[in-house]
């Protein structure tokens, strides 16, 4: 039996109703950019959060591109991030002409490693004369962006700590990780609250996907929250009238109606995911594969609820590439998050990295798979991806 990596119809056949109302809603008022639609969905999703404020955007990416922005980082400045990520965590700080710099991950979480972080900031950089902070290229380290890879909260109380001491502000990429709680050391707290901002996607294939493109900033501080609705309206309060260059990063308000309508089944949708990988891990271990699988860390397992929302279910996988060919044979679905990481890839050679600098990073890149994990996954079809594993480990 073929089984799909992702199957979004199934999901759409439960909501179709509420989906369509929000959609035909939106269409009859003839209201598409921004207005009464978008608040709502704002005010709802921070509320949720609990992130003080959320503004809407066209895209994660472009979510993140309006914080940079907001934030004035350019030329001139660094920003630190993990290379083991989607591209546009990086693309993003290259479009502001900041320099990227790649800190390597912790090999369990496959989040930017705190000691890797400390050893660059404490280890690698200098002081100024004005006290600010340089990298080895000579710009100002302004910013550092952890992403909860996979829908694991990265080590946010270690790096908030690095991050104050150097005295910079953090970002969470949290594209992939709507829902996720973190363990702070002040309590439990939702990915998007956790640090200064954060951003997120809406991308189709998300724990909570658009019929589209969109993405969503959040932030603590209301006067950053303005900067930010300046930027997705190309710096414009008063029509016409700009104080600043920004962008049109607004998100379409049929989106957020239709995002509107899925925000009370993310919780559901969540528990089905953590629900199908605990499943997964049983079965790996009943069969004995563990020899040749690393099922996916939980170390916030017992201390929060949703200590992982699994946007993907990625093993550590012994000949992997073989095991890629095999599945592809049987047409269970699968996928590579990522194959070559940022610091490796053409477009940020002239960084200067070289294969061997960030080794935890390159062997996730080389080891991991992704097997399907979405909500409505039937057992039949887990127990079918488990068997044609078994198979090829067997053999
Ligand atoms: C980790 C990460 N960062 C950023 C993004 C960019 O989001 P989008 O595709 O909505 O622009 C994504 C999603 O694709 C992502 O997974």
């Amino acid at each position: 039996m073929p089984v799909p990596l992702l199957d979004l119809t199934r999901q759409y056949a439960q909501i179709r109703d509420d989906v369509q109302r929000e959609i035909d809603a939106v269409v009859t008022s003839q209201q598409f950019i921004l207005g009464a639609r978008v608040d709502a969905f704002e005010a709802e999703i921070a509320r949720r959060i609990g992130c003080g404020h959320a503004v809407g955007m066209s895209s994660g990416t472009d979510a993140q591109l309006a914080i940079l922005m907001a934030l004035g980082i350019g030329p001139g400045d660094a920003v630190i991030t993990t290379p083991y990520t989607f591209f546009a965590t990086a693309g993003c700080i290259h479009r502001v002409g900041a320099e990227t710099v790649f800190v390597d991950i912790d090999p369990v979480t496959y989040n930017l490693s705190p000691a890797r972080l400390a050893e660059f900031l404490r280890g690698r950089c200098t002081q100024d004369a004005a006290g600010a902070w340089r990298t080895p290229a000579g710009n100002r380290v302004r910013l550092i962006v952890p992403v909860h890879l996979f829908g694991l909260c990265a080590e946010m109380d270690e790096i908030g700590d690095l991050a104050a001491e150097f005295g910079v502000p953090v970002m969470e990429d949290a594209a992939q990780a709507i829902g996720a709680e973190y363990p702070s050391r002040h309590g439990t707290v939702q990915a998007g609250a956790i640090a200064h901002s954060a951003y997120f996607s809406f991308f189709p294939a998300k724990n909570l996907g658009a019929y589209g493109d969109a993405g969503l900033s959040t932030c603590r501080d209301e006067a950053f929250a303005t900067e930010l609705k300046l930027m997705r309206n190309h710096g414009m309060e008063q029509r016409y009238y700009h104080h600043k260059v920004g962008g049109n990063f607004r998100i379409d308000a049929l989106q957020a109606a239709i995002l509107h309508a899925k925000l009370p089944h993310i919780g559901g949708w969540n528990a089905a995911r953590r629900a199908n990988a605990e499943r997964y891990a049983a079965a790996f271990a009943a069969e004995g594969l563990l020899e040749f699988l690393t099922p996916p860390a939980t170390p916030f397992a017992g201390r929060v609820a949703e200590h992982h929302i699994f946007h993907q279910y990625v093993l550590r996988a012994a000949r992997r590439d073989d095991l890629v060919r095999h599945l592809a044979a049987r047409s269970i679905g699968h996928g590579i998050y990522y194959p070559v990481p940022l610091h490796l890839q053409d477009c940020f050679a002239y960084l200067g990295y070289r294969a061997g600098d960030l080794p935890e990073s390159e062997r996730a890149s080389a080891e991991t798979i992704a097997l399907p994990i979405f909500p409505e996954l039937t057992t039949a079809e887990q127990d079918e991806v488990v068997a044609a594993i078994a198979e090829f480990y067997r053999a």
